[in-house]
């Protein structure tokens, strides 16, 4: 049995401590957000967060979650609201600001890839909240491969990016909390 806090709920998990991570969520837990695509970490689709940080969670096992909080693609939300203290309707009703910035810059094409760009825009602006043009791709384009698209919706995904990070500042402004990068930008 593997415990791990997924999208902020405990759940005890009886796969083989073995299985790719994303087989448990999928499969297990149907969390269909994280997407199969190459199965090699060489892609990006399958992409979570492990404790804030960007995993490829094609190949790394359900152990490597141990006692962790994993967040995919359907906490983010959640995730979002509980920075910002939201509770109740006001949770309900919200969306992250990366998901919002992605419907209103209408960045999918056929998006099998978009789980994974979500997922690493949110991971960015959580450390940056003012990334340039050159620190948005850099983050799409480094670690462990970048991440793909075949689509070819790089562009939209930077303006998105932005609209985001613009969104989320707005947001804390609003709420009182601005973050130390936000003064220095402001
Ligand atoms: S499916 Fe995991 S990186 Fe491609
Ligand atoms: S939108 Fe089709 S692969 Fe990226």
């Amino acid at each position: 049995m593997t415990s791990v806090i997924v999208n902020g709920v405990k759940r005890e998990l009886q796969a083989p401590a073995d299985t790719p991570l994303l087989y448990v969520l999928r499969n297990d837990l149907e969390l269909t957000g994280p997407q199969f695509g190459c199965g090699l970490a060489q892609c990006g689709a399958c992409s979570v967060l492990l404790n804030g940080k960007e995993v490829r969670s094609c190949i790394p096992p359900l152990a490597s979650a141990s006692g962790k909080e994993v967040t995919t693609l359907e906490g983010l939300s959640a995730r979002w609201a509980k920075q910002k203290g939201l509770s109740g309707e006001a949770a309900a009703k919200t969306l992250h600001p990366v998901q919002q910035a992605w419907i209103e810059e209408q960045t999918p094409l056929c998006g099998f890839c978009q789980n994974g760009m979500l997922i690493k825009a949110t991971e960015l602006l959580e450390s940056n909240a003012s990334p340039t043009v050159s620190q948005i791709k850099d983050a799409f384009t480094s670690g462990v491969s970048p991440h793909l698209c075949r689509c070819g919706s790089y562009t939209a995904i930077i303006q998105a990016v932005q609209r985001a990070a613009g969104a989320m500042k707005r947001t804390a402004r609003s709420l009182g909390v601005v973050r130390d990068s936000e003064r220095s930008n402001a």
